[in-house]
């Protein structure tokens, strides 16, 4: 069985951003707000900040307290659409249950939208219209498909989970490269996934993806970032259980995770260019 090296692709991946930087006359810069302690979150953004540190971006965060309220939110998201020293920002999910994560995507301004989160990229996104960008994860695991020479074009895809930052944009994405998406979720017969060429799975739902489940060599990538009982990192797949099944896996940690990281700056030099064309 292929182990997907996401974390070697990220490196590669990183080498190109850093020679585009170099074409800069400036230094970009990136800010993350983070909402509250959310310990996975503080995890994720701590690597983004240190990735940025390594390839030479200004990026800072804006860390505001669990108490914040919505106004105060959206007024934060308003300055730095205002702010002519930022080229794009983040607003790390989840925000605290007090905030309709759904609004707050309504003031994301699309032109600074490093995620491809916000109302205006989405539906873009979902149009194949204008300057739009691809969210991070879905960006990460295409490059990762593609990268590793799995072709798309006329295969099936059982994507399992219909989240706003994974399932539906990466269904979206595949769909663009001529991939046949069965979306899948928790009410699903799993008997689906004997279908797929290539099974996606971002439920959260530990080791739930078995060899029985899924046909002779089929691709899987992991999305699931969860901790087992005894608090070690695990995907939703059982690695060991698949791993003479299966023809390749995204492995949990090192496969989809560092792509996503650096999909947020391959995203931001798109937004750049973005801004310069304007
Ligand atoms: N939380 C988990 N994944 C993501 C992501 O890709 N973007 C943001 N903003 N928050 C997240």
């Amino acid at each position: 069985m292929k182990i997907l090296d996401g974390k070697a692709l990220a490196n590669k991946k990183a080498i190109l951003i850093k020679e585009e930087l170099k074409k800069l006359s400036f230094t970009p810069k990136l800010v993350i707000v983070l909402v509250g302690d959310d310990f996975a979150s503080l995890k994720y953004v701590g690597h983004k900040l240190k990735k940025a540190e390594a390839l030479g971006i200004n990026a800072e965060l804006v860390h505001l307290p669990k108490s914040t309220t919505q106004d105060e939110l959206i007024k934060q998201i308003q300055k730095l659409n205002n702010d002519k020293s930022v080229h794009g920002y983040i607003v790390q999910l989840p925000v605290p249950k007090h905030i309709d994560d759904k609004l707050i995507q309504e003031y994301v301004d699309p032109s600074k939208d490093v995620d491809g989160l916000s109302t205006m990229n989405a539906g873009r996104f979902f149009q194949s219209g204008y300057n739009y960008i691809v969210p991070g994860t879905p960006s990460g695991i295409v490059q990762i498909l593609k990268d590793n020479d799995i072709p798309l074009k006329g295969k099936v895809v059982a994507m399992i989970g219909r989240s706003n930052i994974v399932g539906k944009p990466l269904s979206l994405a595949l769909l663009n490269e001529n991939a046949t998406v069965i979306m899948c979720h928790s009410r699903t017969d799993f008997k689906i996934l004997k279908q797929a060429d290539i099974v996606i799975s971002a439920t959260g739902v530990p080791h739930l993806i078995k060899a029985n489940m899924i046909k002779e060599n089929a691709t899987i990538i992991d999305v699931g970032i969860n901790r087992d009982k005894n608090n070690k990192l695990t995907g939703d797949v059982d690695f060991e259980d698949v791993k003479d099944k299966a023809y390749a896996v995204t492995p949990v940690p090192g496969g989809v995770g560092p792509m996503t990281i650096i999909c947020i700056f391959q995203n931001l030099l798109k937004l750049i260019k973005f801004q310069q064309n304007k």
